[in-house]
């Protein structure tokens, strides 16, 4: 067992979130930062379409907050939302200074940055690079965090559980630091800090099909609950409407930006048919997109439906969206001339760990940020691009927090060991890949676009079973990556089944044939899971 010497601030977490963390701290305190893969790998990196903020001088603040609340379907907290898009222009600032590079200005368009347009914005607000922003985001961020001698970088090191007060029997309500097994050696060390920061992205990976990458697992938000702190809007699952249908193409997402652009959603016979669904069409928010494609994919019995753009020059599309453009023609569709065949897939965690403004969850000097954590900004459905505003806002209030909070007396605890005494076999593959594979295909197949009562029953009796092999599983055996992120799912899987349960209403996301339509006989409430073990301030 190895213990770490003690650092301020553990971010676990490199997306655009941790790493935008670690850079507002690292001038001024110790970080540490956890990438359970390589620095790069995470939701972020794939990211498309851009980041929105209010930068054109005929947009305003005013029409981001009501083009936002309007996408969360009356469950947004608008004073969140308020100081969200009130602080968008300065983050896209700030990482134009740290080396991003925004596509800029082409003709029409008063701001300096290029703007697109995605479902649910009244206005161009989307800054980007291409059509793959989130790679340039990364890389500029990765590029300053290497320069810092204040952050200390972890790589394949995955973060098992946090060490809280409760966790080690001593007095308070904090966390102390986390286990984390090292992917390099197998070896679980003690990682203390004076501050935490969960910053591990979202869980679509509880799906089948999904647009996110293999990291996308839940972790913080389980570890979270198994810590204590609450939960909000699990249910809340967003599916983006147009991953590339191509049975060698995984989880390759068709930016939302082709439709801003004008591109059609077609059926096989070439009827466009969202016109019937919304009068926004193609552009509506998500949730009613991704419903209309999975409701005609089921009336007709098609595996897929088409999204056409081939009206627009080829040398627009191709100027616009290179990296879509190449990574089709490498599955033989070349997009200038053809239709691209699009499917929805979960593609965003809309609920998260409680926290307020500043990131503080329930457990003292515990905070979350980015895809993990639940702060209200996008209620019953997120509106494209203000995710990565979000990391980026709640990363600079979170750091100001954090800042204000190490100024106090340092309070030295010694953490015990991870202990393994009780452990006697080494993890079977077959029973972790096994009930990995189930438990995507359950939540599918019952809790997916379109759920009822039913389907969610049958889900959460087979979820509480495997819980059950799972803890087993995980209490008998040494600890491996596979094993962790199932037994992290399975507490998603249930925690989504429970919220679903619980909305007796159609709101946003959240569809139910039992209950189609909003209850608007009363205010909307997110939903609030408590863990048992959960400490009242
Ligand atoms: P991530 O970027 O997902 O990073 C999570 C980090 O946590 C990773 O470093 C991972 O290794 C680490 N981690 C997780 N668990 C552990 C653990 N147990 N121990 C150690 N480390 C751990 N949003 C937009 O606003 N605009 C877009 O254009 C856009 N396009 C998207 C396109 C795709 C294909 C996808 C999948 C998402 C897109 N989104 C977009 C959503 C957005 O990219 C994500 O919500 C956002 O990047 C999340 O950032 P994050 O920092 O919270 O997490
Ligand atoms: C996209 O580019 O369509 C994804 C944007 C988002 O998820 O915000």
């Amino acid at each position: 067992m190895t213990t770490l010497p003690p650092y301020d601030v553990l971010i676990i977490g490199s997306g655009a979130a941790g790493l935008s963390l670690a850079l507002h701290l690292a001038r001024n305190v110790k970080v540490c930062v956890l990438a359970k893969s390589s620095l790069l790998e995470g939701a972020t990196y794939y990211a498309q379409g851009g980041i929105s903020a209010v930068l054109d001088k005929h947009d305003s603040i005013q029409s981001h907050l009501n083009d936002t609340l309007n996408a969360g379907a009356g469950l947004c907290d608008e004073a969140i939302v308020k100081y969200t898009v009130t602080h968008g222009a300065e983050q896209i600032h700030w990482l134009a200074q740290q080396g991003m590079p925004f596509t800029r200005f082409k003709e029409g368009q008063e701001s300096n940055y290029h703007l697109t347009q995605e479902g649910g914005h009244s206005h161009r607000r989307v800054a980007h690079v291409e059509d793959a922003t989130g790679r340039a985001l990364e890389s500029t961020l990765e590029s300053q965090v290497h320069k810092h001698h204040n952050i200390d970088i972890f790589e394949q090191h995955i973060a098992i559980d946090l060490i809280t007060s409760q966790k080690i029997g001593a007095q308070g309500n904090s966390v102390h630091g986390a286990y984390v097994l090292d992917r390099h050696d197998q070896q679980v060390k003690t990682f203390q800090a004076k501050t935490v920061v969960l910053a591990t992205g979202g869980a679509s990976k509880v799906y089948l099909y999904t647009s996110n990458p293999d990291v996308a697992t839940g972790d913080g938000i389980a570890m979270a609950w198994r810590a204590g702190c609450r939960v909000a809007n699990m249910e809340f699952i967003q599916f983006h409407p147009t991953c590339l249908y191509h049975p060698k193409a995984k989880s390759f997402l068709i930016t939302e930006a082709l439709r801003g652009e004008g591109a059609t959603l077609q059926l096989e016979s070439g009827e466009r048919f969202m016109p019937r669904y919304d009068k926004r069409a193609e552009l509506a928010p998500r949730d009613i997109v991704a419903r209309a494609i999975d409701a005609e994919m089921k009336r007709l019995g098609s595996d897929c439906v088409y999204l056409d753009i081939t009206h627009k020059p080829a040398r627009f599309i191709i100027d616009h969206f290179p990296n879509i453009y190449q990574r089709c023609l490498a599955f033989g569709i070349d997009i200038t001339r053809e239709r691209i065949p699009v499917v929805p897939a979960a593609h965003y965690t809309c609920g998260g760990v409680m926290t307020d403004r500043q990131g503080r969850t329930d457990i003292d000097r515990l905070y979350c940020i980015g895809e993990a954590a639940y702060t209200g900004l996008h209620g019953a459905n997120r509106m494209a691009s203000n995710s990565l505003l979000e990391c980026l806002v709640f990363a600079a209030a979170a750091a100001k927090n954090i800042l204000q909070q190490l100024t106090g007396e340092d309070e030295s605890i010694s953490l015990p060991d991870w202990d393994e005494s009780q452990v006697t076999l080494a993890s079977e593959a077959v029973l972790v890949s096994h009930n990995w594979d189930e438990l995507r295909r359950c939540m599918w197949d019952y809790v997916g676009i379109v759920r009822n009562n039913r389907r969610l029953q049958y889900a959460k009796r087979r979820i509480e079973l495997l819980r059950h092999e799972i803890e087993e599983h995980y209490h008998l055996h040494c600890v491996s990556n596979d094993l962790i992120e199932l037994r992290n799912l399975i507490v998603i899987a249930d925690l989504i089944v429970q919220s679903a349960l619980e909305r007796r209403e159609s709101r946003g996301l959240h569809y139910t044939q039992n209950y189609p339509t909003p209850d608007n006989s009363t205010q909307p409430l997110p939903t609030i899971l408590t863990p048992k073990n959960h400490r009242p301030e």
